[in-house]
C-alpha cells in the first residue's frame, strides 16, 4: 500500500476534526478534505456563510476556514460519498466516559468509533488507510481492524484492503491553530511502513521531519492517555500544595515559578487554579486507571486516581472559602461568575470547573449571574439544567446570564473569577464599587485579578494559593 493520498475524509467535526482538518487542508493543497458528521446542524454550522459563526471559537481558526471552505475543504453529512472516495480516512469522534454498564464511570464508551469503523467496512472502496486521531484505550485499533476486516469480503468484486494507524492528537483547546502548525511532535503508531510513510508525507508538508515520531500502535495509543494524565497531574500537584501556601504564608505564584525554573521540571502547567476542565483530561485519566485495573495494575491505578481526587477537593475548598467569607450563608446572596468555559480562548464549557462552582452554590441558595466573553446564554443553560442535585424549578430561578461584566457584578456581594480570561485581569475595579453591596469580596480563583487596584477600591480580596 503505497500511493499518493488525493482525498482525505474525516468522521467527526468536532474540536479536533475542524481544526485539525483545515489545517491540513491549509498546507496540502493537492489534497481534498472532506470533513463529515451525523449531526446536520454543527455541519450546516461549519458552512455558515459567515466564518465568525462557525461552531467553534479558536483563534486563527475562521481565517483559515475563509480561505480553503470550498476550495479542498468540505463539510458534509454525506458519510457514503466521502469515505468511498477517501483514500486516507481519519476517525475523530467522540470518546467520552461510560455511564452504565460494565465499567461504567471509567472506561470510554467507544460506540461512536465503532459505529465509524461500521460505517468505513461498508462505504469504502479500494485501499484505505484507516487513523485514528480521537483519543482511545490501548488495543482499539485490533477492535477497529477486526471490524474492517471482517466486511472485506462481502463484495468480492472490488477487492479492498485495510491499514489502521494510531495518529493521537495533542492539540489544546484555545490554542489549537497554533498547536497544530507547530506542534511539538507528530506522533504515528503503525505496523505498515507504507501507510506510515504516506500519513508522514502529509504532515511533511509544514512539520519537520525530526518531530515526526514513529511507534508501534500500542505505544502511540498509550503515549496520548499518559501525556494527558501527566499534564493533569502537574496541575493536581501545584493546586495541592496551592492550599498549603494558603495555611503557611507562602505564595503559590513565587513557588510555582522558583519550582518552575528547575529546567528539569520546567515552568509550564505549573499554574494554580479551580481545578483542570475540559472534555479530556479527567475522561483519559479514568480510562488509564480503567486500564491498569483490568491489567490487574492497582497500585498504578490508585496512584491516577489521586490526581482526580485533588481536582474534585480543590473546587469544594473554593466553595468552603466563599462560604466561610460571607459569614457562613450564601442563601439569597448575589454572586458573580466570571467565566465558565473551562479555560480562556474557548467557547468549550465540558468538565468546566465553572459547572461544579455553580452547582454547590445553586444548592446553597445564591443567585447567581453569570458572565463569559466567548460562552452562548444556551450553553450555559445546557450545563446547569442538567445538574441533578436541585431541581430544575430551582436551578432556572438561581441563576441569570449577563451581557457584560458590570451586569454580572452589579448588586452582588461577592464576585468569583473562574476563567483565566484577560479581560478580567483588566477591569477597573475603582468603576464597580458602587454598584455592588459592602462589604465586597472577589475570589479570584486564577490569581489574575489586578488586586492592589481592587483592594485600594474598597474590595475584599482572596486568591487561591495566597495567605493575604
Ligand atoms: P466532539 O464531541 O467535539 O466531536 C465529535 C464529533 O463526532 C461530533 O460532532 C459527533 O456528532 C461526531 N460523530 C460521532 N459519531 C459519529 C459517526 N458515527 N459518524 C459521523 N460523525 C460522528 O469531540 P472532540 O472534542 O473533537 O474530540 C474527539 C476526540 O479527540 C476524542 O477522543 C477526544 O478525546 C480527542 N481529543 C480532543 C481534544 C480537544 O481539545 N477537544 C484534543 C485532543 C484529542
Ligand atoms: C489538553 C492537553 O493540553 C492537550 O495536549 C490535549 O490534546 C487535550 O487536553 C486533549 O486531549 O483533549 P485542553 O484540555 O484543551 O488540552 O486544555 P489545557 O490547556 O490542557 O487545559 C486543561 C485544563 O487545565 C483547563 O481547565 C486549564 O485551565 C487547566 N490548567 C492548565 C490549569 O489549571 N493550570 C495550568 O497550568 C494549565
Amino acid at each position: 500500500m503505497q500511493k499518493k493520498i488525493r482525498n482525505i475524509c474525516c468522521i467527526g467535526a468536532g474540536y479536533v476534526g475542524g481544526p485539525t482538518m483545515a489545517v491540513i487542508a491549509k498546507y496540502c493543497e493537492d489534497i481534498q478534505v472532506n470533513v463529515v458528521d451525523i449531526s446536520i446542524e454543527r455541519i450546516k454550522e461549519w458552512n455558515n456563510p459567515d466564518t465568525s459563526k462557525i461552531p467553534i471559537y479558536e483563534p486563527g481558526l475562521s481565517e483559515i476556514i475563509e480561505s480553503v471552505r470550498g476550495k479542498n475543504l468540505h463539510f458534509s453529512t454525506d458519510l457514503e460519498e466521502n469515505i468511498s472516495s477517501a483514500d486516507m480516512i481519519f476517525i475523530s469522534v467522540n470518546t467520552p466516559t461510560k455511564t452504565k454498564g460494565k465499567g461504567s464511570g471509567k472506561a470510554s464508551d467507544l460506540k461512536w468509533v465503532e459505529a465509524s469503523a461500521r460505517q468505513i467496512a461498508k462505504f469504502s472502496k479500494g485501499q484505505t488507510i484507516v487513523v485514528e486521531k480521537s483519543t482511545l484505550p490501548v488495543k482499539t485499533a485490533q477492535t477497529i481492524k477486526e471490524i474492517l476486516e471482517s466486511y472485506k469480503y462481502l463484495d468480492t468484486n472490488s477487492p479492498r484492503t485495510f491499514e489502521v494507524l494510531s495518529n493521537p492528537e495533542f492539540l489544546a483547546e484555545g490554542s489549537a491553530i497554533n498547536d497544530l502548525e507547530n506542534p511539538d511532535r507528530v506522533l504515528i503508531g503503525g505496523n505498515c511502513k507504507k501507510a506510515i510513510t504516506c500519513l508522514e508525507e502529509i504532515y511533511l508538508n509544514w512539520v519537520s521531519k525530526e518531530k515526526i515520531i514513529k511507534t508501534n500502535l500500542w505505544s502511540s495509543e498509550l503515549s496520548k492517555l499518559t501525556a494527558n494524565a501527566f499534564l493533569s497531574q502537574r496541575i493536581s500537584s501545584i493546586n495541592s500544595i496551592s492550599a498549603l501556601c494558603e495555611a503557611t504564608g507562602a505564595d503559590i505564584k513565587e513557588v510555582s515559578k522558583a519550582v518552575g525554573m528547575d529546567r528539569r521540571i520546567g515552568n509550564k502547567f505549573l499554574n494554580s487554579g479551580p481545578g483542570f476542565g475540559g472534555s479530556c483530561f479527567k475522561k483519559d485519566i479514568l480510562n488509564l486507571i480503567y486500564i491498569c485495573d483490568h491489567y490487574g495494575l492497582k497500585e498504578t491505578s490508585s496512584y491516577w486516581e489521586k490526581v482526580i481526587e485533588i481536582n474534585d477537593w480543590q473546587q469544594k475548598r473554593i466553595i468552603d472559602v466563599v462560604l466561610d467569607k460571607l459569614f457562613g450563608t450564601i442563601t439569597g446572596k448575589t454572586i458573580a461568575i466570571l467565566g465558565f468555559a473551562f479555560k480562556a480562548n474557548t467557547n468549550d464549557t465540558r468538565e468546566s470547573p465553572a459547572i461544579k462552582i455553580c452547582e454547590e452554590l445553586i444548592i446553597e441558595g445564591a443567585k447567581l449571574k453569570i458572565f463569559d466573553p466567548k460562552v452562548n446564554e444556551i450553553d450555559i443553560e445546557n450545563c446547569l439544567y442538567q445538574l441533578k442535585s436541585s431541581p430544575k424549578s430551582v436551578i432556572q430561578s438561581s441563576f441569570e446570564v449577563s451581557n457584560s461584566i458590570s451586569n454580572a457584578i452589579s448588586d452582588c456581594d461577592g464576585i468569583i473569577v473562574v476563567t483565566d480570561w484577560i479581560q478580567f485581569s483588566e477591569i477597573n475595579w475603582v468603576n464597580h464599587i458602587a454598584s455592588v453591596r459592602l462589604p465586597c469580596w472577589i475570589f479570584d480563583t486564577r490569581s489574575i485579578i489586578n488586586s492592589k487596584l481592587a483592594k485600594e477600591s474598597g474590595f475584599k480580596i482572596w486568591t487561591l494559593g495566597s495567605s493575604s
